[in-house]
């Protein structure tokens, strides 16, 4: 994995390969459950609200929003290749995707628990769909985006890129709980 420029720096999407190894060690997971799904016809709603969680607080907004709030939004600002625009506009379409499957994998959960005959099924597919989507996407990023990405920037601007997703990430624990109170709070009114 070349997240480091030359033996030094970390590039600003090390981090975001790092993350990838996370998300396919979950992918892995959810793979063996859906096939005990298949089998079994049985889910299991604590794996799922554990996955939707994953996706929702870690995937999306943590991953996918360093990936659209900083690394995308200045690449908008550099004068892109054709082929690396339409990757990725292709990514940030794939991101949308994947927000709409976990949330659609969450409504399945919830009409299974309900006891709704089909939900089952509605699960299964959900995490064929997200098993079958991340590896691609990752792959694309990994291996064909974002070292080629880099080009566009400074070693200042690629540093400062860096900083900004740490500060993103220090926020994104106290964004995360103050999101849990609050929907705690509301349940309890
Ligand atoms: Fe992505
Ligand atoms: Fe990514």
């Amino acid at each position: 994995m070349l997240i480091y420029e030359k033996g030094k720096r970390m590039l600003p999407i090390g981090p975001l390969m790092i993350e990838h190894r996370l998300i396919e060690r979950v992918v892995k997971l959810m793979e063996s459950e859906c096939l005990r799904c298949k089998t079994e016809r049985k889910a299991d709603p604590l794996f799922i609200d554990a996955v939707v969680d994953f996706f929702r607080t870690y995937a999306d907004r943590t991953h996918h929003g360093k990936e659209e709030d900083i690394l995308f939004r200045k690449l908008a600002e550099k004068e892109l290749s054709p082929e690396h625009e339409k990757t990725m506009n292709e990514l940030i379409e794939e991101h949308k995707i994947g927000r709409k499957t976990v949330g659609e994998l969450h409504d399945a959960k919830e009409r299974y628990v309900k006891g709704e005959s089909g939900a089952v099924d509605d699960i299964v597919a959900c995490l064929d769909k997200l098993t079958a989507f991340y590896p691609a996407h990752i792959e694309t990023e990994d291996e064909h985006f974002f070292l080629p990405a880099m080009d566009y920037f400074t070693a200042e601007e690629q540093a400062e890129m860096l900083r900004e997703s740490e500060e993103f990430d220090a926020n994104m624990i106290h964004a995360k709980y103050d999101g849990v109170v609050a929907e705690l709070e509301a349940e309890s009114r």
